[in-house]
C-alpha cells in the first residue's frame, strides 16, 4: 500500500494553516507618515504585502524605506496612519516573533553574548522553547560558533545570527508549548553573503 508521507492529521493541520495564512497574513501600511522635526521621512504611504511572494521595497537613498520597515516592526511610531501585520500593530503583540521576523541590522545583538545566549533571550521573551533555538542555529550553519561571543563575529556570521533570530517564530510545529501558530513573515531578509542592495 502506498501511504502519504504526511499523516492525514498533519495534512489537515497544514491545509488549515495555509488557508488561515492566506486570509490573515498581510502587511498593511495605511496612509502612513513619519515626521522627524522638519524632515518628512515618509509621506502618506499605503501598500499591502501578501504571503508567498518575494516582494521588493525599492527607493533612492533617504526615501524612507528603513523608516517604513521600523514602523511596520513597531520600532518607530507613525506620526499618522497605521502599519499593521496581520491586522494589528506589531508593538501591540505579546509574542511578536510569531507574526514577523526581521533582519534590519546584522549587528543588532549584545556583543558580549554568545549566539546561543542571544537566541535563548529572544526565544524566552516570545515563549519559544530551546528545541527551536537549536534548530535555527543548525539551519543557518552556526553550530560550530554558537558558544562564541557574537561581538567577534564576521559580518556574514552576524547576518546568519540575524536570520536565525528572524526565523525563531516561524515554527511549523508546536515547539514552543504555547500553542500559538500564526502566519509568518520572515520578512526583510537577505540571504547571508549576498551584498546589501543599494539603499536597502
Ligand atoms: N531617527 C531619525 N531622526 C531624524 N531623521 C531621520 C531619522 N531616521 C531617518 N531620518 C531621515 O528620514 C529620511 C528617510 O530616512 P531612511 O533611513 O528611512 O531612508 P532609506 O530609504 O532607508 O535610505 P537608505 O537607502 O539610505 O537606507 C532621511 O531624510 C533621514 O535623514
Ligand atoms: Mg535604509
Amino acid at each position: 500500500m502506498i501511504t502519504s508521507p504526511l499523516s492525514s492529521d498533519r495534512t489537515a493541520r497544514l491545509t488549515r494553516r495555509m488557508a488561515m495564512s492566506k486570509q490573515l497574513a498581510t502587511i498593511r501600511v495605511e496612509n502612513v507618515s513619519k515626521q522627524y522635526g522638519k524632515v518628512t521621512a515618509v509621506d502618506r504611504l499605503s501598500f499591502e504585502v501578501h504571503p508567498g511572494r518575494a516582494t521588493g521595497f525599492l527607493g533612492p537613498n533617504g526615501a524612507g524605506k528603513s523608516t517604513t520597515l521600523r514602523m511596520i516592526l513597531g520600532l518607530d511610531k507613525p506620526t499618522s496612519g497605521w502599519a499593521l501585520v496581520n491586522g494589528r500593530p506589531v508593538g501591540s503583540r505579546r509574542l511578536p516573533l510569531f507574526d514577523v521576523g526581521a533582519l534590519l541590522d546584522p549587528k543588532a545583538f549584545h556583543p558580549g553574548r554568545t549566539a546561543l545566549e542571544h537566541l535563548l533571550c529572544m526565544a524566552a521573551a516570545n515563549g519559544i522553547g530551546r528545541g527551536r533555538v537549536d534548530e535555527v542555529i543548525d539551519l543557518v550553519g552556526l553550530t560550530n560558533v554558537a558558544a562564541k561571543r557574537a561581538g567577534g563575529f564576521s559580518l556574514g556570521m552576524g547576518q546568519r545570527l540575524g536570520i536565525a533570530s528572524a526565523l525563531l517564530g516561524d515554527s511549523p510545529g508546536d515547539r514552543s508549548g504555547t500553542g500559538v501558530h500564526l502566519p509568518q513573515f520572515p520578512a526583510c531578509i537577505r540571504p547571508p553573503g549576498t551584498p546589501q542592495p543599494v539603499g536597502a
